[in-house]
């Protein structure tokens, strides 16, 4: 595992997008996406690098981690509303290219079905990540085996909390959501996780030096053959 400690955010965000620009030399590159603020950054620097003309998305294809269970394309908590404006619409990206779980499928399971074996039919060039303060990737919590795949989730009280922040009221977050595996995520050729600020400090401690075990889903990337970690000091503190 490679870990690159910057000085802050922003620094964070730049050395993200010199790693994703290193990606998308590859014209038809299949790119593993992540919501949450944590990479914000790098979708600003991405699409202000493609409006310069240095990257270009014509024939990449995306795939994300997750998705509310309830919500859709019009929810602005939804995480496919976040992507089109964070990063699609700003980007020279066929939208027919880039996928989520679909929050508002009528038959969960089968969603997840079909999710699954769309992210297994296309390989994923790099996985972005971020991390949840309890250690979750994805929406996969601690205790989430380590070999899962796309399913519906529970999201502990400790995940509504940490993204109430985002809605108007705690009552507003969805409880259950789709995510990727932990399995799925694992197969991607390559992983880069970004964490920031001091929240995220202990996390990334059992992520780096915690044994590999399911109370804290992102260690089993100590085992991953292509990991990166991009850090801020905050979030490395506990290194
Ligand atoms: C959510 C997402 C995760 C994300 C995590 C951290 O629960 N499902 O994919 O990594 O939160 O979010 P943030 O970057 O806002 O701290």
């Amino acid at each position: 595992m490679q870990i690159i400690i910057t000085e802050n955010y922003n620094e964070m965000s730049e050395k993200a997008a010199d790693i994703f620009c290193g990606v998308l030399k590859k014209p038809n590159a299949v790119l593993g996406l992540a919501t949450g603020s944590t990479p914000i950054g790098l979708y600003k620097l991405l699409v202000e690098r493609c409006r310069a003309g240095l990257i270009s998305f014509k024939d990449v294809r995306t795939v994300n981690l997750d998705e509310y269970v309830g919500l859709g394309k019009e929810d602005e908590q939804s995480y496919v509303w976040f992507m089109n404006k964070m990063l699609f619409d700003g980007v020279d990206i066929d939208k027919a290219n880039t996928h989520l779980p679909n929050g508002l499928a009528a038959d969960v399971a089968a969603e997840c079905a079909r999710y699954s074996a769309l992210v297994n039919s296309l390989h994923r060039d790099i996985q972005l990540l971020g991390l949840g303060g309890n250690g979750h990737i994805g929406f996969n919590e601690p205790g989430t085996p380590f070999d899962s795949l796309t399913h519906e989730v529970a999201l502990t009280m400790n995940t509504i909390m940490d993204n109430s922040r985002l809605f108007a009221r705690a009552e507003d977050v969805p409880r259950r959501a789709i995510t990727m595996g932990i399995g799925e995520i694992m197969q991607a050729g390559s992983v880069l996780l970004l964490a920031s600020g001091g929240a995220k400090a202990k996390a990334v401690k059992e992520l780096v030096k915690g044994p590999v075990c399911c109370d804290c889903p992102a260690s089993i990337l100590q085992t991953h053959p292509n990991c990166t970690l991009v850090l801020d000091r905050a979030a490395a503190a506990m290194l």
